[in-house]
């Protein structure tokens, strides 16, 4: 073996070892470091490209937020259902539109309209600038999905399907046909959205459903809460946390609650089946999109003001929102029947249709639970606009029939 080859051989050694010890290395550390790798979510303009921070557009689409002028009966506002008060839900398990009176889950159905709950749980408003966002930090405000089901794109055209809605704001008023005529003539007779639109939009006849759908998309633009533990724990505060929060976290990745609840929003704004039972205040099952049962994982920021949890509400806590995951987990693998726990799996959904990423969910067990729910209190900021205006141009009650 002559000198040149030893040197070979032993070069080969090196570069094999370095190898080995680079795989080695990696493979210690998990692909996805929660903490470390997720986008800071407040390196990113809300706005991205939608040119709708203007502050005037903004105040206006404040007013018609809160103005219940947009609603059939003139007694509704979007308000009533997405309050800051409720973290811009509304804290109850399934909605009261048209008819109702109060606010919260003190709300009541205060009229014989025949017109009862609506189907599903009000989500929040808050960080809705970034639905569809991936875990790259990338999101497209024209094709952002919209409600449980994904069933609309964008914030502006999201905003005019509650006007059309008969149990969250038209009722019997008028036809959904003319809907949004006979809600641009109000707005029309109301010299003080003459000017405002006309302000904003620059010309003479700027009262219509785009204008209007645009004007309230820059205001919740503007309701944001993205300074929570975590984000101060991500931008570097290593105190942000406590050690059960870290724990929570590890945890969370570990299991796979981020295989959907995943990037700065936590969540991959995907359908799942995940077999939540129907709610028990409605008379008709919701088979959710694709009559699947599929509804799209929601956000996880916020919740310790936006419960009750899930598309309808079932869940009353976040304990019994993770818990009903071991059921889900159990019943996918074929071991349990979908109960005994308190939210038992929903029956039309067969252990096939489950998500695999419930299938594949490693075991969590009591400490793990309690756990996960202090990190998920660490993605909570309570510090968000909370603005009550006084009045609304229409000079109706702001919020509607709210106090
Ligand atoms: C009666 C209660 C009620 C009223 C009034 C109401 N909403 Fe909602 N909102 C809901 C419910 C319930 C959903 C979810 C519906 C679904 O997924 O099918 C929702 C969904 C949304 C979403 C989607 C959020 C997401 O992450 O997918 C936005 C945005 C929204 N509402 C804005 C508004 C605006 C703007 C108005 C006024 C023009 C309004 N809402 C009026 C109850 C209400
Ligand atoms: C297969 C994808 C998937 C996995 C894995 C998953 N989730 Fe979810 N999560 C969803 C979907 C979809 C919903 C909404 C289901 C519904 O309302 O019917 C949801 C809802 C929730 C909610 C309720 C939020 C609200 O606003 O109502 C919480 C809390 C939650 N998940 C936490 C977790 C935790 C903790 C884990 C891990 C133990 C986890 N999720 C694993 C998809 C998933």
């Amino acid at each position: 073996m002559n000198k040149k080859n030893v040197e070979d051989i032993l070069a080969r050694r090196e570069i094999l070892l370095l190898l080995l010890i680079l795989i080695g290395f990696t493979s210690c550390v998990p692909d996805n470091n929660l903490g470390s790798d997720t986008i800071d979510i407040n390196t990113l303009d809300p706005n991205n490209g939608t040119n709708s921070n203007s502050t005037s557009m903004v105040e206006l689409g404040r007013q018609l937020f809160w103005d219940p002028v947009l609603s059939g009966g003139m007694d509704v506002a979007c308000v009533s259902c997405h309050h800051p008060d409720f973290a811009y839900a509304d804290g109850r398990a399934l909605p009261i539109g048209v008819g109702g009176q109060g606010l919260g889950p003190q709300r009541i159905d205060a009229v014989n309209d025949n017109i009862g709950l609506v189907g599903r749980n009000s989500p929040t408003i808050l960080n809705t600038a970034f639905n569809g966002l991936d875990e790259n930090g990338n999101f497209n405000p024209v094709t952002a999905p919209m409600f449980w089901d994904n069933r609309a794109q964008s914030l502006e055209s999201q905003a005019i399907q509650p006007l059309l809605s008969f149990e969250e704001m038209r009722g019997h008023a008028f036809d959904e046909t003319v809907a949004i005529d006979s809600i641009v003539a109000r707005l029309e007779a109301i010299p003080e959205y003459v000017l405002n639109f006309n302000n904003v939009f620059g010309n003479n006849s700027s009262i219509n459903s785009d204008n209007i759908g645009t004007a309230i998309a820059a205001f919740e633009r503007t309701i944001l809460a993205t300074d929570s533990p975590f984000d101060r724990f991500q931008a570097g505060d290593n105190s942000a946390l406590t050690n059960a929060q870290i724990r929570g976290m590890n945890t969370f990745q570990r299991v796979g609650c981020e295989d959907c609840h995943s990037g700065s929003m936590f969540s991959d704004f995907e359908l799942h089946t995940i077999g939540v039972p129907d709610s028990p205040l409605l008379n008709e099952t919701d088979s959710g999109a694709n009559g699947n049962y599929e509804f799209r994982t929601p956000t996880l920021r916020n919740l310790p003001q936006t419960g009750p949890y899930f598309h309808n509400g079932v869940a009353g806590s976040l304990e019994e929102t993770i818990r009903f995951y071991i059921t889900a987990r159990n019943f996918a693998n074929n071991n349990g029947n979908g109960g005994p726990e308190n939210l038992k799996i929903n029956p039309n959904v067969n252990r096939n249709q489950l998500d695999n990423d419930i299938r594949n969910l490693g075991p969590i067990n009591n400490n793990n639970v309690q756990d996960i729910i202090q990190f998920l209190h660490a993605l909570n900021d309570t510090n968000f606009d909370k603005i009550i205006p006084t009045s609304v141009p229409s000079g109706l009650n702001p919020g509607g029939n709210i106090n």
